[in-house]
């Protein structure tokens, strides 16, 4: 993979270069991948057919980076979602940055309608967590809590800010990626709490009028660009976004 920005260079490392100055300051990172054309879905409404390998070894060390994994219950329904496995140089890594175990991967649902039976749950190392609000149902929590961790945010909705410092400071969840999907992307970044977008654009025009990186965006947002990098005809690029909403 080359950089052409912020300095050109002919190789860089993917985990060197999206690691933080500080890796265990409080950080959300959003990454996702989309077509020439913004389609963030391909024709089976999955993300998969869309990432090249530029994008994998990215979004595997993006993974690497992270204390926990951000995802929409949507994305977990439509995607075969697993727990984090980091291959074992980027476990290394992971361990010499102070990360013992992978990352927890944390699911974001107010209906609860997940598949506690699937390897998400049972073959998780660090427990799967879901992040969800007092109104959901009390016997759904209760059969996730026998397979995974719950942390209940909000009472009649599920309140992204709260439940961020609750995955801080009841789960030591400092470096948080989040890998979509568009609704909790627009929420997270409607709420201000998006530190930084991570996009691969790959090299593909799909049509079509499929889902865009975030739902019902209002207002729309101004991205500082901060890093270039480029394999194969994908660009990823790396945008700054500020906490505050303006
Ligand atoms: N290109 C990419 O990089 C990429 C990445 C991720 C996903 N995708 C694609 O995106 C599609 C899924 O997107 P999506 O927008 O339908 O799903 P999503 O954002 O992953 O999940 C939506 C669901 O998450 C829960 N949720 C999200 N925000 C919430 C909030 N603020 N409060 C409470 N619950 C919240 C709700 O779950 P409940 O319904 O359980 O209450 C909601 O129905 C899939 O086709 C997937 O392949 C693409």
């Amino acid at each position: 993979m080359r950089q052409l920005l912020p300095r050109a260079s002919d190789r860089v490392d993917p985990y060197d270069a999206y690691r933080p100055d500080d890796p265990h300051a409080p950080f959300l990172r959003l990454n996702m991948v989309a077509s020439a054309d913004g389609a963030v879905t391909d024709r089976r409404g999955r993300s998969g057919g869309l990432g090249g390998d530029g994008d994998r070894v990215v979004f595997r060390a993006l993974r690497a980076l992270a204390d926990a994994v951000l995802v929409g219950a949507g994305t977990v329904r439509a995607e075969r979602y697993g727990p984090h496995r980091p291959p074992e140089a980027l476990a290394a890594r992971r361990f010499a940055d102070g990360r013992a175990r992978p990352a927890a991967i944390v699911v974001v649902s107010q209906s609860l309608d997940v598949d506690i039976g699937a390897p998400l749950f049972t073959e998780a190392e660090v427990p799967t967590v879901v992040l969800t609000c007092a109104a959901s149902d009390p016997d759904r929590r209760a059969a996730i809590e026998r397979v995974g961790r719950l942390v209940v945010a909000g009472d009649a909705r599920v309140d992204l800010a709260a439940g961020l410092t609750g995955l801080r400071e009841r789960l030591g969840c400092a470096h948080v990626l989040c890998e979509g999907g568009p609704t909790l992307n627009a929420a997270l970044l409607a709420a201000g709490l998006v530190d930084e977008l991570c996009l691969t654009v790959a090299p593909q025009l799909m049509g079509g009028s499929g889902p865009r990186l975030a739902a019902d965006l209002e207002p729309s947002r101004d991205l500082d660009l901060i890093a270039v990098c480029e394999q194969d005809g994908e660009l990823l690029l790396r945008y700054r976004l500020t906490r505050e909403w303006p």
